[in-house]
């Protein structure tokens, strides 16, 4: 590699700081910092810089945004009833016929958890301590068996938590999956920025980088193969959801059948907004086309805008749950190349000072950008957006406790399996509604709820805290 001259280039650019300690550094150190910077276009980086850095970007809202239409939960009437059947059983058609495969995202850095070790190793079940990683493996476990087919699981790393989260399967024998099945792929990284533009180090030897958002996701399965694997597997439908969220609807007959039926490329799940600022993205609709805006772009008058009923007309707010057809992907993807819209996040950022020493801020110091997926939705010829389940759906594991926590997710999982052991005719609850016990369910029981005939004739003691596997 040509030292000098990749210093000229960063010189050029003005961003020379990032051989501020090159003197300093061994073989080791100048191969690692030379072979990031060798990958980077600085001409690209300063305009990023200068669009979404040193100012901050305004999210234009179109003049003709209107709300999203979706297909409710519950059929309305005998029609939609006879369709919704039809559509649920070209779901479980596809899950027979093998052609459905999981996406979960896991690159992220959990950093509101403050859990060290990936998202996906988080102890989550509420009694057993079972991992995020093992509640969907048992889906997956009892999906296969339910529909007899093998499921190919695709699963997103980062190159901050890619080495221990395969480590974690290979320590927990791949949660009873078979290994072949299990295929982990590394997202992108983008360098973080100083506000003023320039480059940071979090080492003296190092860029200080991070996943770049979601919105990796799409190249990264083209440039790992996994796009190529599903082909050579006729798989050529995705079922996308996050890895802090146990409650994913990953094996969704209905929804899978709608997006089949409606020739959809990409599809979502969307769930009603409880009040009009509530920090989920809206699905939108302008020029035809399905968007969605951040909870923090829609102005105050669109947010608060009620139908004459009283219900929020923007109502529909994303958990970030999709299906996803292999042919948009490649389409997208086919060029080798695929810039979605990029989104500032201020972070604290450690970093080093031009003293070489890492100051960890107490401030966010430090813009990151991240793409984000949904933004390829516009990119679809058609999509579809169907409401689901808030209980039954969405317990995302943000934090360690309050909104949006691994107690509230808990605490979820606990009433979700509460409801499945009630359809199958066990007591569970008092006068009150409240449960008698923590019963945690095996993940394998929601899928298969017939499972839990071996359980026949088991009563549930009052107060206890048990785990049915
Ligand atoms: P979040 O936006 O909640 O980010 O990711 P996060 O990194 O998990 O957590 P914080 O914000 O640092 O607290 C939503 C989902 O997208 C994945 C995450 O792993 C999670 O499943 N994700 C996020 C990626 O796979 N890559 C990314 O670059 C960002």
């Amino acid at each position: 590699m040509d030292i000098a001259k990749l210093r000229q280039t960063a010189e050029n650019a003005g961003q020379g700081q990032v051989f501020r300690f090159w003197d300093e550094l061994d073989e080791a150190g100048k191969t690692q910092l030379a072979g990031q910077l060798a990958g980077l276009d600085f001409e690209e980086l300063n305009d990023l810089a200068a669009a979404y850095v040193v100012k901050r970007p305004e999210t234009a809202i179109p003049a003709d945004l209107a709300p999203a239409p979706f297909f409710p939960a519950h059929p309305r009437n005998e029609a939609e009833k006879a369709y919704y059947a039809k559509a649920f059983a070209a779901g479980e058609e596809l899950l027979r016929s093998g052609r459905v495969c999981m996406l979960t995202v896991a690159g992220g850095q959990g950093t509101r958890l403050g859990f060290d070790g990936p998202k996906g190793t988080y102890p989550i079940g509420p009694v057993s301590g079972r991992s995020l990683f093992g509640y969907f493996a048992g889906t997956i476990k009892a999906a296969q068996e339910k529909y007899g087919k093998p499921i190919t699981w695709y699963l997103m790393t980062s190159v901050i938590n890619d080495g221990p989260t395969r480590a974690f399967f290979r320590e927990n024998n791949y949660f009873g999956l078979d290994p072949e099945r299990v295929m982990f792929f590394t997202q992108g990284s983008m360098p973080a920025f100083g506000r003023d533009g320039k480059l940071l180090l979090g080492a003296k030897d190092s860029l200080s980088l991070s996943p770049n958002g979601h919105g990796g996701t799409l190249l990264a399965l083209k440039t790992s193969g996994a796009l190529a694997r599903m082909e050579k597997e006729n798989c050529d439908v995705i079922s996308y959801f996050q890895v802090d969220n146990p409650l994913a609807p990953m094996i969704d007959p209905l929804f899978l059948g709608l997006h089949l039926l409606e020739g959809s490329e990409m599809s979502a799940i969307m769930l009603p907004k409880t009040n009009p600022y509530e920090k989920l993205g809206n699905f939108c609709v302008t020029g035809g086309r399905t968007q969605i805006i951040e909870y923090s772009d829609l102005p105050a008058e669109l947010a608060e805008s009620r139908n004459e009923d009283g219900s929020l007309r923007f109502v529909a707010g994303s958990p970030a749950i999709h299906v996803i057809s292999r042919d948009f992907v490649s389409r997208l993807t086919s060029g080798g190349r695929l810039q979605l819209p990029w989104h500032r996040a201020d972070k604290k950022v450690p970093c080093m000072d031009a003293d070489g020493t890492l100051v960890k801020p107490e401030e966010p110091n430090a813009v990151k950008l991240e793409s984000f997926i949904f933004d390829a939705l516009p990119l679809a010829a058609k999509t579809v957006i169907l409401e689901g389940n808030r209980e039954g759906m969405f317990a995302p594991t943000k934090n360690s406790t309050g909104v949006d926590s691994a107690e509230s997710c808990r605490e979820m999982l606990l009433e979700r399996d509460a409801r499945v052991l009630e359809s199958a005719g066990f007591a569970v609850r008092k006068a009150d509604g409240s449960r008698i016990a923590d019963i945690e369910l095996a993940p394998e029981y929601a899928v298969n709820p017939e499972l839990l005939r071996k359980f026949a004739g088991r009563a549930i003691q009052e107060g206890v805290r048990e785990v049915w596997e």
